[in-house]
């Protein structure tokens, strides 16, 4: 696949590096692609990974993935042109201070999560939520003692979840479809927990989520 992954920090890094590694085309969206720090991060992912402005990593790719601070997708969606019909997966967390969402049912405007206000932002994309539920590193290395952890995942697209799950499968998560994009409250909920777990009750970043069914 040509994915567009826009960002070059933990998130970005990880993602990318994993799915250059199993053959896909990568571009990295930087707002500086000549930088050393992006140079290195090139270097790293090797020879399917590659940097550009962020129009031009979009326009190249059929899968946009946002890992910038939620603060900043707006402008860089509207710095990267058209993006109808292509798979659009939002990784992104909204959070307010004191590690609460920004979106709730009381937010003005109707969207009861990050993704839903992507959506009034980005009509025409084939939204995705993905890729916020555990930490980077574990992006880079799902598995616990040979155990997959989970990859939760939401959105109204079919065709974009399905390819959003070969790509989390890829990386060595296990995928469980949490339903259409309203769902994605509850996602970016669980990524609250994970990080109250692994920073306030002190529990590190060594940890992730698995859903077991009997
Ligand atoms: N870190 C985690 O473990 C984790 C896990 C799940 C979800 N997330 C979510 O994923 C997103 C990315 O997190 P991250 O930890 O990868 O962030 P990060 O390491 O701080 O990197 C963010 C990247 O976004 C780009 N960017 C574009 N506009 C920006 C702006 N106005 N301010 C700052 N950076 C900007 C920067 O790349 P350029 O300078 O090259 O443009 C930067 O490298 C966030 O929404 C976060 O909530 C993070």
């Amino acid at each position: 696949m040509k994915i567009a992954i826009v960002g070059t920090g933990q998130v970005a890094a990880a993602l990318g590096k994993g799915w250059a590694a199993r053959g896909h085309m990568v571009t990295f969206a930087s707002r500086e692609p000549g930088t050393e720090r992006v140079q290195q991060l090139l270097a790293d992912a090797g020879p399917n990974a590659s940097a550009a402005r962020v129009a031009d990593a979009v326009g190249r790719s059929s899968i946009i993935v946002l890992a910038v601070p939620f603060t900043a997708v707006r402008e860089r969606l509207e710095m990267a042109g058209d993006v109808g019909g292509k798979v659009l997966i939002d990784c992104t967390n909204p959070i307010a201070p004191g590690l609460r969402p920004m979106f709730d049912a009381t937010t003005p405007g109707g969207a009861t999560s990050g993704v839903e206000q992507i959506a009034v932002w980005a009509p025409r994309a084939r939204l995705v939520k993905a890729f916020n539920t555990t930490g980077a590193e574990n992006m880079a290395a799902p598995r616990y003692n040979g155990q997959p952890s989970t990859m939760f995942i939401c959105g109204d697209d079919e065709v974009a979840k399905g390819a959003t799950a070969q790509l989390a499968e890829e990386l060595g998560f296990e995928v469980v479809d949490a339903g259409g994009l309203s769902a994605a409250r509850h996602l970016e909920n669980l990524a609250l927990l994970w990080i109250h777990l692994a920073r306030v009750n002190g529990m590190g970043r060594d940890i992730a989520f698995r859903l077991l069914r009997r």
